[in-house]
């Protein structure tokens, strides 16, 4: 099949009239290479299509959520059955007592489960469960990380006013003298500490956390009687199968999740020790949709394949071969990419590419030629991706990588970081 985007372009062009932007968020394709379909109609396992019926593989896997498969099928028939008796109702189901009992059992430092629809709703009850703990008010962040779009961290900062954020004072990452600095500038008002799995940012390289400064970061808390939260929305169950701090043998206060553990239903996580119990049961939190039963029939039919499958080994197997293979398909057209962060949740980038010519362009191609790859977040394996779909992702990344060989000379820079700078900036 020939690509097109007849159908996709039409859609954008009525979505325009009615959502404003016509789409917003990370999701909106505008700081995507041209041409990327915004309107998806099918999904199942490692593939994607489009409203124009193109089919792709897809490292995106949803911003996270896949992570065993698109519509997998232990997954769907929990979603199935439970659907058939009652989704949302005047209050939860059984399965919610189950699932808490599940995921305390699966993460070491937890005692307690709570749980919402995004990733940004559980992030937001651990930031107040930390001012809810001493009643102190500082929330140290590292910089330019991103636990959601609530006004205390979205990244843009129109309609933001400077009191959303008065009490957050931000750290550089991996770096034990900028977040004792932070902590001291705090003074003695510090309630909690936020801390990635990794440094996980977009349009830059991902690095590994260390573990002295992981270790550093939790005796701080201690010191200050401040907790210590785990924001593993993006990579919890990815990289392990507990909170990720788990394998630098860091345990958090709070840790959250969200993404994947529904395989792509909509619910979150907040997974805390006994230490901030009494902090979450003075809050008032809640959410219509939080109480649903079929997202938590659906996180527990993907807990048991965490909990029973080879899962994380698929992933690192398929990371691993797609890391070694663009490693070697890059520097075979002439071209040197860094790909950093796990190898499950691979970032991209060109050397000598400051304007971003050549990744933009290498991910166009690559998506008309069936891979549809991120040039400038990080994306995600899931555990349905084969041999056989890395050897389909060359293909596409060989024949974007001899476009790029021969245009090499003649590309334009990249407009489209104009247009974030401009975004992040209003
Ligand atoms: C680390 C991290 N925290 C929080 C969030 C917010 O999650 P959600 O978009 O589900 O609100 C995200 C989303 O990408 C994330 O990557």
């Amino acid at each position: 099949m020939v690509w097109s985007n007849t159908r996709d372009k039409q859609l954008q062009e009525r979505a325009h009239q009615v959502i404003p932007n016509g789409m917003y968020g990370h999701e909106s394709v505008a700081m995507m290479p041209d041409d990327f379909p915004q309107f998806f109609a099918k999904a199942e396992g490692t593939r994607l299509w489009d409203i124009d019926g193109n089919e792709y593989i897809d490292y995106m896997c949803a911003y996270g959520p896949n992570l065993m498969g698109y519509a997998r099928p232990e997954v769907q028939s929990a979603i199935v059955e439970q659907l058939a008796r009652g989704d949302t109702m005047t209050g939860p189901g059984p399965g919610m007592v189950e699932l808490a009992e599940t995921m305390v059992s699966m993460v070491r430092h937890a005692d307690w489960a709570m749980f919402c629809k995004n990733g940004g709703d559980a992030t937001s009850i651990a930031m107040v469960a930390a001012r809810a703990y001493r009643g102190k008010k500082k929330i140290l962040v590292a910089r330019g990380s991103y636990h959601g779009s609530a006004p205390w961290n979205t990244p843009g900062m129109s309609g933001i006013v400077p009191e959303d954020r008065a009490h957050i004072i931000y750290f550089d990452y991996n770096d034990l003298d900028s977040l004792t600095k932070a902590a001291k500038f705090a003074g003695d008002d510090v309630a909690g500490v936020f801390a990635t799995p990794f440094k996980h940012e977009t349009f830059s390289d991902q690095s590994h956390v260390d573990a002295d400064y992981a270790r550093g970061v939790r005796k701080l808390c201690d010191e200050l009687d401040a907790l210590l939260i785990v924001d593993d929305v993006r990579a919890g169950f990815r990289l392990t199968r507990g909170c990720t701090w788990e394998t630098v043998d860091v345990d958090p206060d709070i840790a959250c999740f969200g993404k994947v553990i529904g395989n792509g239903q909509p619910i979150s996580a907040v997974l805390g020790a006994n230490k901030a119990r009494k902090a979450v049961e003075s809050m008032f939190v809640t959410g219509s949709f939080w109480f649903s039963a079929v997202p938590m029939a659906a996180a527990l039919a993907t807990m048991k394949l965490v909990r029973e499958t080879d899962y994380l080994k698929q992933l690192v197997t398929i990371g691993t071969l797609l890391r070694t293979s663009l490693d070697a398909q890059a520097s075979q057209y002439g071209f040197s990419i860094r790909q950093t962060g796990p190898v499950q949740m691979p970032q991209i980038l060109f050397d000598d590419d400051p304007d971003w010519r050549f990744g933009y362009r290498w991910c166009q191609l690559a998506m008309k030629h069936g891979a549809y790859l991120s040039p400038y977040h990080n994306m995600f394996i899931n555990a349905a991706m084969t041999e056989a779909d890395v050897a389909k992702t060359l293909e596409a990344t060989g024949a974007a990588f001899a476009d790029l060989q021969a245009n090499r000379t003649t590309l334009e820079p990249q407009a489209k970081l104009g247009v974030l700078k401009r975004l992040l900036a209003s």
